[in-house]
Formats: structure tokens, sequence, C-alpha cells
């Protein structure tokens, strides 16, 4: 009944239930919505029985404010997991290439092989950060879109303004590169390329940034592209109608009004970072500029699943990779139960 190659892709397992748990393991805030944001959709529900607006008018002029560019500058999408399968979906086909940094969003080669191109993971640096050296020598002429990842999930990693501009200098114009910031709001690097610049310099880059992460809203799932209009009509072209909710749309307008507020939330999670960074240190835990922080498997002194499983036992959920385990960073009382069951129950 099925494509031959569906079974090369995974079929989601969801992890184990565990209210008591810190759970640690989604890069979710663990702040509920600010007031204004939650009344704001509660009063959305009043017209559930309507369609949302297709063209999402009102939020995709807030966010061309945000963002300085024109409303046709920008997409939004069912979180920015939609948008990334929609970019797939406009560029790549059967026999083309998508290359990417692995380890990264574990996303990406799935997107790709849903639509029919062939992933091209390109291996991290010694500093678990992106070769972007190695990712512009991976494209071929079927290369159709690469993704580069900044700050890097699960690493934490930022790349440089000048890694980025001698990348592109490298990369074809007509190879879309898309530059996901899903954690663009926990990054303080003031050396770092920033998708709102990029766009202006370059035709074929696309910024992609989501209200699932600093904005707390994960459950409601809104993201956002960004970039020249031939990149954000091509993703229009592509979209599931109506795929981001009324509730959603009115969640995300209200946030864009609360700068400060999310300012302040997203600073809590930085200091806390530190904390983390520094108790994590004898691990070689590279810097991060997102809300978690990587423990390199080398110094677990047992495998990344090994570890997670003993930590879940004590009511401790971070997310495991054969290469580490990624901890969420959040609030004060979160750090502090992650470092303590830590210290308990792998250094004790
Ligand atoms: C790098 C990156 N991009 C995109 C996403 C997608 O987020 P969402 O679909 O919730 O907007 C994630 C989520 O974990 C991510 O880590």
């Amino acid at each position: 009944m099925f494509r031959p190659d569906l079974d090369q892709l995974p079929e989601y397992r969801p992890g184990a239930r565990n209210d008591r748990a810190v759970k640690l393991s989604s890069n979710e805030s663990a702040e509920a919505p600010l007031p204004t944001v939650r009344e704001a959709m509660a009063r959305s529900l009043e017209q559930i029985n309507r369609y949302p607006d297709n063209g999402a008018a009102e939020l995709r002029e807030a966010l061309a404010a945000h963002l300085g560019v024109a409303p046709e500058q920008v997409a939004v999408g069912n979180g920015s997991s939609g948008l990334c399968l929609q970019l797939v979906s406009a560029t790549a086909g059967a026999g083309d290439e998508v290359i990417f940094p692995w380890r990264s969003f574990e996303a990406y080669p799935i997107f790709a092989q849903v639509a029919g191109a062939t992933p091209v993971p390109v291996p991290l640096n010694a500093e678990h950060g992106l070769d972007m050296g190695a990712l512009a020598a991976a494209v071929t002429e079927r290369t159709r879109l690469i993704f580069v990842c900044n700050p890097n999930n699960p690493t934490g990693t930022t790349i440089t303004t000048q890694e980025f501009a001698d990348f592109m200098a490298k990369v074809p114009s007509d190879v879309v590169v898309a530059l996901d910031e899903a954690y663009f709001e926990y990054n303080r690097s003031t050396d770092t390329p920033v998708a709102t610049e990029e766009i202006a310099k370059y035709p074929n880059v696309v910024g992609l940034r989501t209200f699932s992460k600093a904005y707390g809203l994960a459950g409601a799932r809104v993201g956002y592209a960004f970039g020249p209009r031939p990149i954000i009509s091509a993703l229009n072209r592509v979209a599931v109608p109506f795929s981001v909710s009324v509730p959603a749309q009115a969640g995300a307008v209200a946030s864009l009004e609360l700068v400060d507020e999310l300012r302040a939330r997203t600073d809590t999670t930085c200091a806390q970072r530190a904390r983390l960074e520094d108790f994590f240190a004898a691990y070689g835990t590279p810097h991060s500029e997102a809300n978690f922080v990587w423990v390199p498997a080398a110094h677990l002194g047992r495998t990344p699943q090994e570890a997670a499983k003993a930590l879940e036992q004590a009511d401790l959920l971070v997310r495991a990779f054969d290469e580490g385990i990624r901890i969420t960073v959040t609030d004060e009382a979160e750090a502090d139960a992650a470092m303590r069951v830590w210290a308990e129950v792998l250094q004790g």
C-alpha cells in the first residue's frame, strides 16, 4: 500500500510519562503563558467555529513590524517544523539533495526523506559546532537546500558572521539556505549572523523562528519564515491550508507586544545556563547560546542512553543521543534540580 522507502522513516515513539519528573528533554519553557497572551487566546475561542485567517494578516503584519520587513516577506506555519517541511517540499524532490549539519535538529533528515529527497548529513567539528567549510564542500549540482542551525540543536554552539559570509561565498545562488534561528532569543553572541540582516544580503537566504521556545507557546504550534519574496511565495504554495489555528494566531500577536517581559524570561534562562555550563565544565560542555546545554558522551563513563535512564529513575528527564545528552535550561529551581539529581545519580 505504501511507498517503498516508507520503512526508512522513524515512527513517532512517545516519551515515558512521568508527571512527577522535572522535564528538561524538549527545550520547552517552564513558565505558563503571560496573562495577556492567555487572555487573547481564551478570547479567540469565541470564534473557534470559524476557520482561521489563512493569510494570517494580523500576525504577519505584526511580525513584519517586529522584523523590519514587508508583510509579503513573512510566512507563518504550524511551528517552524511545518515551515522546514514546506521548505523541503518547495525546493527538493526525488534525486535532489538536502544538506544539514549532524547532529542537529532531528527533523531535517526526516523531512528530506518525506519529500523523496536525499538527506546529506555533514558531521559537526571537534568543538561540537557547525563545520561551515564541510557544509559548503558537500554541495553538488543536486543540492537544493541547506539548513544552517544557529544556535545548533542539540549542542548550543553558534557560528560567526565571518564563517557565514565565507560559506555564502561558496554556495551557488540558486541553492536555498535556511538560517534556522529557533533559539534566536537566547543567543547573546555579538558575533553571529542574524537572519534579519542576512536575508537583505542574499536572494537565497530565508530565516526561520518560532513561538515555541522563548515565547513559551510550544503547545500552540506557530512559527514563521522571513526572507526574499520568491522564497516566501514558494513556501505559501506548498502550505496545508489553515495550518495556524485561531488561538495560535491570537497568542502570537499578543506575545509580540510583550518584548520586555519576554526579554526578562530569556535573561533568567541565560543566567541559569551559565550556572549549568560551570557545573558541566569537566565534561567538555561547549558554550551554549540556546536554552539547553550539551554534555558530550566522551566523559560520561557510560552511554548517554544509560545515563538518561538512571536520571529518569530519579525523576529527571533529559534527551539522550548517541553523541551526548541535552539538558534544557529553564529557571533556577529546575536548574538546581538538574544539578542535584545529576550529582546524586551520576557522580555519587
Ligand atoms: C532547530 C530547530 N528548528 C525548528 C524546531 C521546531 O520548532 P517548532 O516546530 O516548535 O516551531 C526546533 C524544535 O525543537 C528546533 O530545535
